[in-house]
């Protein structure tokens, strides 16, 4: 503590902040003109700072510390700013930079297989790519693999895969063969399987749109064929997929027929009707 102000003669000094403490000493305290104070007082005075601990004199001259400027004025510290958090992934920008620089299909299944930020894929065997033939005048496009398709890598391959082979067989299509005149190629709006079957998200969708058009780009077919909502929306950017059946639209630049999905026709029998009259029209189609 250093409340002790000043040594030296401070006899019959006027200072309101100086005690005079004897020969040679002197005491700091406020309002107390020291030309008032005997010998005694003064020694009393400055016992009882020394009993409140002052221990040392650090002043010639007394200070009354009450009279400074109240705002100590302390050096600008430099702004020393965090560093910059790194971007976060766009994981759609991504996609299309990875499908823009695929040259053909080989190297976009392999950009699909290789995108890291769709979550689907974690729980996944496989990656369901396409069938069928990539010189094929038609392509399908369903919405997502499902326990089957996930298993085997393969799409459409479970009972609504085998009904789709038998609506294309209806009118003379396979994708067995690579006959142009006859192939037909397949994929799925969603590479991965949504776990227990669930419709996908839009952002899952949206992330993985740009393998979808670069998939068309490369395939390069004469019309597409949308199946159910989920491809409906994405191709043609609408849903609603009973009123839309069997309306050409366009997507991607292309002739879109967008169908009710053979799932949906094996819960429905009823609609196989219509979608018998949607593929009458795509075949008048190809046949033009
Ligand atoms: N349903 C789809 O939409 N695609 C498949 O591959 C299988 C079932």
């Amino acid at each position: 503590m250093g409340l002790l102000i000043g040594k030296g003669s401070g006899s019959g000094k006027h200072c309101s902040a100086l005690v005079q403490a004897g020969a040679g000493g002197y005491l700091c305290r406020m309002g107390i003109d020291v030309a008032d104070l005997d010998w005694e007082t003064a020694t009393a005075m400055l016992a009882w700072q020394v009993d409140l601990g002052a221990t040392e004199v650090i002043g010639d001259e007394p200070l009354n510390r009450y009279d400074l400027p109240a705002a100590v004025v302390r050096p600008a510290s430099p702004v020393v700013s965090a560093p910059a958090a790194p971007a976060a992934p766009d994981p759609v920008a991504e996609a299309a930079a990875m499908a823009a620089a695929s040259p053909d299909l080989a190297a976009l299944r392999a950009a699909v297989d290789a995108f890291p930020h769709c979550e689907l894929r974690r729980g996944a065997r496989n990656t369901v790519f396409s069938d069928g033939h990539a010189g094929a005048r038609i392509m399908v496009i369903g919405e997502a693999p499902g326990r089957e398709e996930d298993q085997a890598g393969r799409p459409f391959i479970g009972r609504a895969g085998a009904l789709l082979d038998r609506m294309l067989a209806a009118i003379g299509l396979s994708r067995d063969t690579p006959d142009p005149a006859r192939a037909v190629y397949i994929t799925n709006v969603l590479p991965w399987r949504p776990p227990q079957n669930r419709d996908p998200l839009p952002q899952e969708v949206e992330m993985m749109l740009p393998f979808l058009t670069r998939h068309v780009e490369l395939v390069a077919p004469d019309i597409l064929v949308v199946m159910g909502n989920t491809s409906a929306k994405a191709v043609l950017g609408q849903t609603g997929i009973t009123r839309l059946r069997g309306t050409w639209g366009q997507g991607f630049g292309l002739p879109v027929m967008p169908m009710c999905h053979p799932a949906y026709l094996l819960r429905n029998p009823a609609a196989k009707r219509e979608a018998w009259a949607d593929l009458l029209d795509i075949q008048a189609r190809l046949s033009q």
